[in-house]
C-alpha cells in the first residue's frame, strides 16, 4: 500500500513538472493574405507563411515556415530541373477557402485554420491536414487524416512488414550491427513514402535532412504525421493514381538509378575478409572449378595496410596488381572496400591524409579538425558537403581504378564511429557547405548527418566517372538519403544468419525499390552468425531473384560459400544461380527499365496489379512473402521459410504458368481454346508444400521472356540461340534490351531493343517478334521461340507466312528455332 501511494505521488509530481515544462505548440492558422501565383499560391497566416506550387499537373511542392520569409531554396535530394519545374494553375476561392487546381489536382486551403486538403479532380481526398501545422521550438509536426483503407509503403529499408501502417519510424543513419525486427533507425534515411488508398496512390517526399520522424497511425488511430526537430517544412506530393506512376514521378523528382554494369547483376562472392591473396585466388578458383557462375569477388577491410583506406597490405597481398589481373583473366570483377574514415597518419607519406590536410578537406570541431576512432584507429573525415572535397575524394580512386578494380564499396558512412555512445559524429561537428545551388555556409552535423553517406557516394561515383568517363561506375553503399540512388547501389547492412532475417529481406528490398533504391540486396546467408545448411540454400534460392546477389558474412563466422555443406546442397544452390544467369537477358532488360523510368527490379504485387482485389487493398497484404521479379515473374517463397507446413500462394487475376514446369497453374483446358473471360476468372489460390529444392516461381500469362544459354560469368559470350519463351495470355508482350553492358554507348544508339507481342483468340495464336531497334550487334544468330500452353494436337505453324511443321508439343510446349535476321518474325498457330 505504502509503495503504491508513494508511486502515485511521484507520478503526480512528475506529471506536474512535465506539464509546467511543456509549452503548447505554436500553430499556423487563420489566413490573412493570399497572393495568387501563376503556379500556385503564397499565403500569409497567423504564425507563418505557406507556399503551395504545382511543378506539374500531378506534382505539388508545399513549403511552410514560422518566419516571414521562406528559408533557403536548396536540396540535396531533388533534381534542379524538377525543383524549378512549373505549370500554370487556375485559382479557386470561396468565402471560407482559397486554393487552385491543375488538370489533375485541387488544392483547398481553409482560411480559418490554414489547413490544406488535396483532392483529385473528382473530389477524392488524397491528403488532408487534420489540424494546423504545429511548431515546438524549431521543430514541427504535420498531422494528416488517415483513411481506414490507407496503406503506406517506402521509407527505404526500415525493418518490419511491407505496409508501414500502425508503425512509427525515426530517420537517423545508424550503424546497427545485428539489427533485429524491432530496430529503428537503421542505416539509411529516405523520407519518401507512398500512400495507397482504395486504388489511388500518392507519393510524399519530406525533404528535410534533420532527424525526422514518421508516424503512420501509431500515435493517433486515424492520423498519420511527420515532423523534424529543425529545418524546413518542404514536401512534395506526387499523384498517381497508379502506384507505378508515383514511382516514376519520384524518379523524375530525385533521379533514377543509373544503368548498372552488367557484371554487377551476376553472382557476387564476399566475406569479411578474404585474405591473404592466396585465399582470394582459392575462392575464385573454386567457384570456377565447381561451375558456380560468378562475376565479382569482394575485398573487405583486411586487404588494407592497418585498415587505412586506399592502401594495400603488401604482406598479405604481395602481388596485388597481379592478383587483380589474374582475377580479371578468370572473368572476375574485384570490388574493394574504401571507407570514408581516413587514418590520421601524418608524416608517413599516407597521401589520402596528407593531401586531405593540404586541401583543407576534413570536417572540423568548433575548435579544430575533428578526430574519431574507427577501423584504422584515429581517423579524420572528408567534408563531403564541399564540392571541392568530393572532387578530391574522387581522385583517391585513381590508382585502384587504373589497376582494374571494377567497383567500390562505401561502408561505415552513417558515419559510424567507435568509442562514443552515439556511435556517430558529435552534433556540433562543423560542415562547411560549399555547393552549387546552396548558400555557402557552415552548419552542424545535425543537418548533414543523414546526407553524409549519400554525399560520400556522390564523391565516389562522380570521381570514378571523371577517371573513366566511358565506364559505368559501380558503387555500393550502406548509408544514404533520398536521391542517393543516383550514385550507388545499396544493401541492408549487418543482418543475421537466421530464418527470420531471410523472411525480413523481401519487404526491405521491396520498400527500398519503392523509395528509389532499385539496385539493392541483402547479405546472402546473413552477416552475423553462421547459417544452417538449409537456411543458406533457401537464401541462395531467393537471392537469385533479387537485384544484387551477394553472399557475405562477418569475420569469425563459418564459411558461407555455395559449396559448404556438401554436394547435395551445392547442387541445389548452383541450379538457382545458373537460373539467374539464364535469365540475365530478362534481368538486364528490367534493369534498363529501372534506369529509364525508376520502376524497381523487385516489385510488390500492388505495383503491377493495383486492381487485383475487389476493394483495392494491396494484394501483398494477403500474400506477404510474394513479390515480382521484373514485370512477369512472381516469386512465392513460404511466408515463414523455416516452416514445413503447406502454404497458400495468391496469384493476381489472369493466367499463370509454373516457371519451372511450364504448365498452366489455373486451368485445365488448353489456352487457345478459351476466351478472355474464361481465362481471367479471378485471383488464383494455390496450395504449396515447401521442399528444400524448390522456390515456387510463376510466369504471367501474356509474357514473352528472353533467356540465354548458361555462362559462367557475364563476360562470357553465350553460345547458341536466344530463347524467347512465349506464355500466351491477355495483353501479351515482352521486351528484350541489350547493349555492351559496360559503357555509355547506349546513349548514342548502340543498343538493341526488340518489342514482341502475341495475340490469343479462341483457336489461334499469333506471335510477332519485333525487328531490332538500335545499332548494337547481339551475340545470337538464331531465336528459339518456345511456346507454352498449346494443345497437343498442334502440328503445323506458319513462320513469316511459310508453313513450318512441328514436332508434337510435349507438356503443352513446342519450340521453333529460326534465324534472327533482325527484321522481325511473325509466327502463327492455326
Ligand atoms: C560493416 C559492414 O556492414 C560489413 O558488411 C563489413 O563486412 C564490415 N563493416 C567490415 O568492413
Amino acid at each position: 500500500m505504502r509503495h503504491a501511494s508513494l508511486l502515485c505521488l511521484s507520478l503526480l509530481t512528475l506529471s506536474t513538472i512535465a506539464s509546467a515544462q511543456m509549452q503548447p505548440p505554436l500553430t499556423i492558422t487563420h489566413v490573412t493574405q493570399v497572393t495568387p501565383l501563376p503556379n500556385g499560391i503564397a499565403v500569409t497566416a497567423d504564425g507563418g507563411i505557406l507556399q503551395i506550387t504545382a511543378l506539374r499537373p500531378d506534382a505539388l511542392r508545399i513549403r511552410i515556415t514560422q518566419g516571414t520569409q521562406l528559408p533557403e531554396d536548396a536540396s540535396w535530394a531533388v533534381l534542379p530541373a524538377a525543383r524549378t519545374a512549373t505549370t500554370t494553375v487556375e485559382q479557386d476561392s470561396t468565402a471560407t477557402t482559397v486554393g487552385f487546381h491543375t488538370a489533375d489536382l485541387r488544392v483547398i486551403l481553409d482560411r480559418a485554420s490554414a489547413t490544406i486538403t488535396v483532392t483529385d479532380t473528382a473530389g477524392h481526398i488524397l491528403q488532408q491536414d487534420i489540424r494546423p501545422v504545429e511548431y515546438h521550438g524549431t521543430g514541427f509536426r504535420l498531422y494528416k487524416q488517415m483513411q481506414p483503407d490507407e496503406h503506406f509503403f517506402g521509407l527505404g529499408d526500415k525493418v518490419g512488414p511491407l505496409d508501414r501502417r500502425g508503425q512509427a519510424f525515426t530517420l537517423w543513419n545508424s550503424d546497427t550491427f545485428g539489427w533485429q525486427e524491432s530496430t529503428d533507425p537503421i542505416y539509411k534515411s529516405i523520407p519518401f513514402f507512398i500512400s495507397f488508398n482504395q486504388g489511388r496512390a500518392v507519393g510524399i517526399l519530406v525533404d528535410n535532412t534533420f532527424r525526422s520522424s514518421f508516424d503512420f497511425g501509431k500515435e493517433l488511430r486515424d492520423a498519420y504525421s511527420f515532423g523534424a526537430p529543425d529545418g524546413p517544412i518542404d514536401y512534395y506530393l506526387l499523384y498517381g493514381p497508379t502506384p507505378k506512376q508515383v514511382v516514376e514521378d519520384y524518379a523524375w523528382l530525385t533521379g533514377p538509378s543509373p544503368m548498372p554494369p552488367l557484371w554487377s547483376l551476376g553472382f557476387q562472392q564476399s566475406r569479411y575478409s578474404y585474405f591473404p591473396e592466396s585465399r582470394v585466388m582459392e575462392i575464385a578458383n573454386r567457384l570456377r572449378a565447381d561451375h558456380i557462375p560468378a562475376d565479382a569477388i569482394y575485398l573487405d577491410i583486411d586487404y588494407q595496410h592497418h585498415n587505412w583506406p586506399f592502401t594495400v597490405d603488401t604482406d598479405r597481398f604481395p602481388t596485388f596488381p597481379g592478383m587483380i589481373k589474374e582475377l580479371a583473366a578468370k572473368q572476375f570483377h574485384v570490388v574493394a572496400i574504401t571507407d570514408l574514415h581516413i587514418a590520421k597518419q601524418p608524416n608517413v607519406g599516407y597521401a589520402p591524409y596528407d593531401t586531405g590536410v593540404a586541401g583543407d578537406h576534413f570536417v572540423k570541431n568548433p575548435d579544430g579538425t575533428y578526430t574519431g576512432w574507427v577501423w584504422p584507429g584515429n581517423a579524420v573525415f572528408p567534408d563531403f558537403t564541399q564540392h571541392q572535397s568530393r572532387e578530391w575524394w574522387g581522385t583517391l580512386y585513381k590508382s585502384f581504378y587504373d589497376l582494374g578494380i571494377a567497383g567500390f564499396w562505401n561502408d561505415m558512412n552513417e558515419p559510424a564511429l567507435f568509442n562514443i555512445a552515439s556511435k556517430t559524429m558529435p552534433d556540433d561537428v562543423q560542415h562547411r557547405i560549399d555547393e552549387p545551388g546552396f548558400l555557402k555556409r557552415t552548419t552542424n552535423h545535425l543537418e548533414i548527418h543523414n546526407i553524409f553517406g549519400m554525399e560520400n557516394t556522390r564523391g565516389t561515383y562522380e570521381g570514378l566517372l571523371k577517371l573513366k568517363p566511358d565506364l559505368r561506375p559501380f558503387v555500393l553503399t550502406r548509408a544514404s538519403y533520398a536521391g542517393g540512388q543516383r550514385y550507388s547501389a545499396t544493401w541492408t547492412g549487418d543482418n543475421s544468419s537466421t530464418w527470420n532475417h531471410l523472411r525480413l529481406t523481401t519487404p526491405m528490398l521491396l520498400n527500398l525499390g519503392l523509395s528509389g533504391f532499385a539496385m539493392s540486396g541483402a547479405d546472402v546467408g546473413g552477416f552475423a552468425g553462421t547459417p544452417q545448411p538449409d537456411l543458406l540454400t533457401k537464401w541462395i534460392e531467393l537471392a537469385a531473384f533479387q537485384p544484387i546477389d551477394r553472399d557475405h558474412t562477418a569475420d569469425g563466422t563459418g564459411d558461407q560459400e555455395v559449396w559448404v555443406h556438401g554436394p547435395a546442397q551445392e547442387d541445389i544452390r548452383r541450379r538457382y544461380i545458373e537460373q539467374r544467369y539464364k535469365l540475365m537477358p530478362y534481368l538486364y532488360t528490367t534493369a534498363e527499365q529501372m534506369a529509364r523510368t525508376g520502376i524497381p527490379i523487385v516489385r510488390p504485387l500492388f505495383l503491377e496489379f493495383p486492381d487485383a482485389t475487389p476493394d483495392h487493398h494491396p494484394l501483398d497484404l494477403d500474400a506477404p512473402a510474394e513479390f515480382l521479379f521484373g514485370p512477369d515473374l512472381l516469386v512465392a517463397p513460404a511466408p515463414y521459410p523455416d516452416e514445413l507446413d503447406a502454404y497458400e500462394v495468391h496469384l493476381p487475376p489472369g493466367e499463370w504458368f509454373d516457371f519451372w514446369t511450364g504448365t498452366r497453374v489455373n486451368h485445365a483446358a488448353p489456352l487457345v481454346s478459351q476466351d478472355a473471360e474464361q481465362r481471367n476468372a479471378a485471383q488464383v489460390h494455390l496450395i504449396v508444400k515447401p521442399t528444400l529444392d524448390v522456390l515456387p516461381v510463376y510466369v504471367r500469362g501474356g509474357s514473352i521472356l528472353p533467356l540465354q544459354p548458361l555462362v559462367q560469368s557475364t563476360n562470357e559470350t553465350p553460345s547458341g540461340p536466344l530463347t524467347l519463351r512465349v506464355y500466351p495470355g491477355d495483353n501479351c508482350h515482352g521486351t528484350l534490351y541489350q547493349d555492351d553492358g559496360i559503357s555509355f554507348a547506349f546513349r548514342t544508339g548502340t543498343f538493341l531493343r526488340m518489342d514482341s507481342t502475341c495475340q490469343l483468340t479462341p483457336g489461334s495464336l499469333h506471335i510477332h517478334i519485333g525487328a531490332h531497334q538500335g545499332t548494337f550487334h547481339p551475340w545470337w544468330k538464331q531465336l528459339a521461340i518456345e511456346v507454352y500452353g498449346v494443345p497437343s494436337t498442334t502440328t503445323t505453324a506458319t513462320v513469316n507466312g511459310k508453313p513450318y511443321s512441328l514436332t508434337a508439343p510435349s507438356d503443352g510446349k513446342f519450340t521453333i528455332t529460326v534465324p534472327d535476321t533482325g527484321k522481325g518474325i511473325d509466327l502463327s498457330l492455326p
